[in-house]
């Protein structure tokens, strides 16, 4: 090559007389200087462009040597790194075009005769590739490893117990309040929702409760204004229901009640379940065959049920529906009083007022209505002989009922 390169140097002659120098700088600025200086000899000027020449030979040589070193510092280096984030810094650092090993070869082409910049150039692409080969391949496998490591280290034991997780449990009410839901629900009865805040006509005097009457007494309640009060009985909402609709009725109406009452079975706040059934040619049978079907639900099988006779304005008959004491089974004790019996709701007959006064034709029609305290019945199954312990809360108590 240095031989060629000579020879071509020689043969430069034909160029006016101005060598081919290969053109660095230095031979331009001395072949420049010699156009208008025609002292300096030809010869010099041959000679001094071949010793350029070998000069630059030198230095690409010099650039070869440098990169086998590169390599062989990479490859001693990338045996050390043992994790892929190392890898991407260490490649980082190599290729980085001012400090690093290759990135600042590229700095140098400056520097380099222009007729060796190709060459020059090729040969850092190729190391330029081959590191870059070098990196990719560690990366990949380091990254699989890893990768591999991650998921025996996080590899999940599906056949482990689970941890025991604290269960939350549905408030006593809630649980009676669903319960009756269910039994009426199967009977064929749908869910109506009432008003808290009701009116007086609907509260009482809808209900043949009128004014001066003396049940109201029974009842004493919170008043908002002489008009709105909040609701002393769900029976308020049979005679919305009533109003809406014709027979055949079948609804149950769950809600909270509200009564100036406060003592160890009473609260201010209770929560009712109203029952109402509207159809033609329905008795006191109807009734007590279904609320036998309820209590022994709600109860036990054995439970039994009594009629007794009652008074309410709403309700004509009115009976208190009483069942056999499920902790004695009838004998007598402590929860009974030593009657056998537990009274557990108030029912009856619906008054043909009520009927009359709703739009419905009570010679055609007969209706029964029931409601159920279900603080009361939730305080009865489960032993709770304070109603205030629905009320306060204490997980001590509310943690042992889940039925
Ligand atoms: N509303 C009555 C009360 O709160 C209960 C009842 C409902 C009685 C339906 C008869 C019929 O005491």
């Amino acid at each position: 090559m240095r031989c060629a390169a000579k020879q071509r140097d020689l043969s430069a002659e034909s160029y006016n007389g101005f060598p081919n120098m290969g053109g660095t700088a230095k031979v331009q600025i001395i072949a420049n200087s010699s156009r208008g200086n025609d002292k300096l000899p030809r010869d010099f000027l041959l000679q001094e462009a071949t010793k350029n020449k070998e000069e630059n030979m030198a230095e690409l040589s010099e650039l070869s040597a440098k990169l086998s070193e590169i390599k062989s510092r990479i490859e001693s280096d990338l045996t050390g790194l043992t994790s892929s984030k190392a890898v991407f810094e260490y490649k980082k650092s190599v290729m980085d075009s001012k400090e690093g090993m290759i990135g600042s070869l590229m700095k140098e082409m400056g520097k380099i005769p222009k007729e060796q910049k190709a060459e020059y150039g090729k040969m850092v692409n190729e190391i330029r590739g081959w590191a870059t080969e070098q990196f990719d391949a560690l990366d990949s496998k380091l990254k699989a490893e890893e990768q591999k490591a991650r998921y025996e280290a996080e590899a999940i034991d599906v056949t482990l117990p689970s941890k025991k997780l604290k269960k939350g449990y549905l408030h006593p009410n809630t649980q009676v309040r669903n319960q009756i839901v269910d039994i009426f629900g199967s009977m064929g009865f749908s869910v109506y929702e009432g008003n808290e805040i009701e009116t007086d006509h609907y509260n009482f005097t809808a209900l043949n409760i009128p004014k001066d009457h003396p049940s109201r007494d029974m009842q004493d309640t919170f008043y908002l204004s002489p008009e709105f009060l909040l609701r002393t009985q769900t029976s308020a909402g049979q005679v919305h229901v009533m109003e809406s609709q014709q027979p055949p009725i079948k609804i149950i109406s769950p809600g909270k009640v509200f009564r100036s009452d406060d003592d160890a079975t009473h609260s201010p706040m209770f929560s009712q379940m109203e029952g109402l059934v509207v159809d033609e040619g329905i008795t006191l049978c109807d009734l007590q065959g279904m609320l036998d079907v309820f209590v022994k639900k709600i109860f036990g099988e054995e439970t039994r049920t009594r009629l007794r006779p009652s008074y309410f304005p709403f309700t004509e008959p009115s009976v208190e529906v009483d069942v056999s004491c499920f902790q004695c089974g009838g004998k007598g004790c402590k929860l009974c009083k030593g009657t056998g019996w537990i009274e557990v709701l108030g029912a009856g007959v619906v008054n043909k007022k009520v009927l009359e006064g709703c739009g419905i034709d009570s010679d055609k029609y007969s209706g029964l209505a029931f409601g159920i305290g279900i603080d009361r019945i939730a305080m009865l199954k489960y032993g709770i002989n304070n109603i205030k312990l629905l009320f306060e809360s204490d997980l001590r108590v509310l943690e042992q009922i889940d039925d």
